[in-house]
């Protein structure tokens, strides 16, 4: 796995949050050293000495009162200019179709390409060295999109869209993470987002905005079956098949992501047989209700969406 770090920035508007926090935390330290320095330096030059008078107080010292009430505010209006700024540089850009529409859930995100026409769920496929423009929206509670490397942090309000500027300037995966505290599996609402270059996010688009994959596999067609008849397309939409609810996670090229409940576990076969006979054994708290099934159902349902390619 990609390590996340707010040091090692993909976007000009990471890099101007990174140095911002940097130039922030490099004020604060000297302030820190200035008065602790004072303290320690006032403690050993002035200690009392055995046999000695308390010295007179002095009341008032008008230029020394004058000095550390104007020094703070220059050092904050300072700062506040360069939130300010660095403020300004991670907008985005304005007057622009979205490119992406993120839907934040308990515990997973709704990914959309509304040009597209593409759905799918929390692995964001980008072309690398272009501004998008991304909608953010809460589905339920408020969540928070976060990936450090590439964009600043940005609230999904339910019935309030937010925008954010989405850029990577190197292909890679980007993590990222839910940071707004949303429910028990809050630390569970984990982001990849796939940095690629045009050529391949184009291919990656196409295949995506494609129905799902017809199969002759007798197993996977069995799935399909037990897909429809149990009560799974109640909640899961997969292209092309008359299965649209939206409740749950887009499953029409389910075997094409890495990772199942928003990056608990790899996407495997034997994982997802282990999710869909049990979520809550891996993901406790998870909506998708345990459905007590069969492990021919089960492996029936793994066989058809391992063929979800
Ligand atoms: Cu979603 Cu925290």
């Amino acid at each position: 796995m990609p390590v996340s770090s707010v040091f090692d920035t993909h976007s000009p508007q990471a890099g101007a949050i990174s140095r911002l926090f940097l130039l922030s935390l490099g004020i604060s330290a000297i302030i820190f050293l200035l008065v602790v320095g004072l303290v320690l330096y006032a403690i050993v030059r002035y200690r009392g000495q055995p046999g000695q008078e308390d010295p007179t107080p002095v009341f008032g010292m008008r230029h020394l009162e004058i000095a550390w009430t104007i020094a703070p505010a220059v050092i904050l209006l300072g700062m506040f200019g360069l939130t300010v700024t660095t403020m300004r540089a991670t907008n985005p850009p304005a007057a622009k179709e979205a490119d992406i529409v993120i839907t934040g859930y308990q515990w997973w995100w709704d990914v959309r390409y509304p040009q597209a026409h593409v759905v799918t769920a929390n692995e964001i496929h980008i072309p690398v060295g272009k501004q998008l423009r991304i909608e953010l929206k809460g589905g339920d509670v408020i969540h928070d999109f976060w990936v450090p490397q590439l964009a600043r942090k940005m609230d999904m309000v339910p019935g309030h869209t937010n925008e954010l500027l989405l850029f990577a300037d190197t292909p890679g995966t980007y993590l990222g993470a839910c940071a707004e505290y949303c429910g028990t599996q809050h630390a569970w609402m984990r982001i990849q987002v796939i940095a690629q270059s045009q050529a391949e996010f184009d291919s990656w688009q196409q295949a995506q905005a494609r129905g799902a994959a017809v199969t002759a596999d007798a197993a996977a067609n069995q799935g399909a079956q037990r897909f429809r008849q149990l009560t799974c397309s109640s909640c899961h939409a997969i292209g092309g098949t008359g299965a649209n609810a939206q409740v749950g996670p887009d499953l029409t090229h389910i075997a094409s992501r890495n990772t199942l409940g928003a990056g608990i576990i790899e996407n495997t076969p034997d994982n997802l047989a282990r999710w869909i006979a049990n979520p809550h054994a891996i993901k406790q708290g998870v909506l998708m209700p345990n459905l007590q099934l069969s492990d021919a159902d089960v492996r029936a349902l793994v066989a058809y969406m391992e063929a979800l390619k």
